[in-house]
């Protein structure tokens, strides 16, 4: 089966979050919401179109063969096996955070996180008034990295009681070794923190990265994590809405149920429920057949960019998102911003919305039929080729 990566669909009358700007402004190239431009593969299509077909539209509950569909994936895909009752249903991962926060932390709690990081992490625990605890990551090699230090000695000078951690990572797009995550499990134990390990970009593993289920790093794991994931990143379906959390403890599983309930957050949308075991059930040769176009469209940005410009890129080792640095050049993050969307008609993630270690920084989406990251490089070269010292 061969599938078209080539073609820009049209966006425009879809309401797009990704495209809007552009409804009004044509010239403007979108490389910022974390979708592909992409369609899923035939039978997701199908299976949508089937829905639509049906006269009725009312609650539906989950299948066991919705649940065996993800316990396989999660078995074949990441040597992860676990109980039926781990596994437990949300609407989405950034929902399945606000719920982890609530349930295992008060009003005033410590929670840490990893800046920069998806902007949601932060908003979460702000909103719900706990205390954030920004852990910086640094560049090292080119690619972020931990400093265990530093991170053991926040965790307990802040009282630190729950850890929102993003494997493999947005937006610097680390996929965390098993020895990171082995130190970092380590000291999570040793000081009695709740990790939740933020999953949703764990099939989108490039260049030969390995991804790790933090679970699966250690049997001590399961004890103190909730791991979130879902089908939706991984196959283009984010709006049809689905996710699951696996948290093996029964008591963290208990206090995470009853704040969801509490919540009325445990209905999944029937839509989600079908794409999800589709996904899982289909979908692979169309994630095997994507990679290749994922990881040439990241060369050619790090190949123009790198030889053309002064902008610095951070190599993804997974996910489809690149992190640009452009500190080298003398511009405040203001004019790289307005130079950006307004000289080369680029919209990238602003880098300052993922934390503060973002200023200079802006994030760029590559899945994207290649044309189109041609013509984003080649507008970078022009605006900020001309500016090299
Ligand atoms: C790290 C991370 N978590 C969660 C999400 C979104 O999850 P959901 O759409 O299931 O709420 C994203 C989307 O980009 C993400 O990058």
């Amino acid at each position: 089966m061969t599938y078209d990566f080539k073609t820009l669909p049209n966006r425009l009358d879809q309401h797009s979050e990704k495209w809007r700007l552009t409804e009004n402004n044509p010239e403007l190239l979108q490389l910022w919401v974390a979708d592909m431009d992409f369609q899923p593969f035939p039978e997701m299509r199908q299976a949508i179109v089937d829905y639509g077909q049906r006269q009725i539209f009312g609650y539906n509950y989950a299948s066991e063969s919705l649940f065996e569909s993800i316990m396989d994936w999660e078995k074949d895909q990441h040597g992860y096996c676990f109980d039926r009752q781990a596994l437990v249903l949300v609407e989405g991962v950034v929902p399945a955070l606000s719920i982890a926060v609530q349930a295992f932390t008060a009003e005033g709690d410590a929670v840490m996180i990893n800046t920069p990081v998806y902007p949601p992490f932060a908003r979460t625990i702000r909103l719900n008034h706990r205390r954030l605890i920004s852990q910086p990551l640094s560049v090292v090699n080119d690619q972020f990295t931990l400093d265990f230090q530093a991170l053991e000695q926040k965790i307990v000078e802040e009282g630190v009681k729950l850890y929102i951690f993003c494997n493999p990572h947005n937006p610097g797009g680390r996929v965390w070794s098993h020895q990171e995550l082995l130190e970092l499990g380590a000291i999570c134990q040793k000081h009695g923190v709740i990790l939740v390990s933020d999953e949703i970009h764990q099939d989108l593993t490039l260049f030969g990265h390995e991804h790790h289920s933090f679970n699966t790093v250690s049997p001590n794991h399961k004890e103190f994590s909730v791991i979130l994931s879902s089908a939706t990143k991984t196959f283009n379906i984010a709006g049809t809405k689905n996710s699951f959390a696996i948290i093996e403890n029964p008591q963290l599983r208990k206090a995470f149920t009853k704040r969801q309930l509490a919540n009325n957050q445990h209905e999944i949308p029937s839509l989600g429920l079908i794409t999800t075991e589709v996904a899982y059930r289909h979908g692979k040769p169309w994630l095997t057949a994507l990679k290749p176009v994922l990881e040439e469209n990241i060369l050619l940005v790090q190949e123009e960019l790198s030889k053309k410009t002064n902008i610095k890129v951070l190599k993804p080792q997974g996910t489809y998102l690149i992190w640009l640095d452009f500190s080298a050049y003398e511009l405040s993050h203001q004019e790289l911003a307005e130079k950006l969307l307004e000289e080369a008609q680029l919209h990238l993630n602003d880098g300052l919305t993922f934390g503060k270690e973002g200023e200079k920084h802006f994030r760029l989406n590559a899945a994207t039929p290649q044309f189109v990251i041609k013509e984003a490089c080649r507008r970078l070269v022009e605006v900020f080729g001309c500016l090299i010292n």
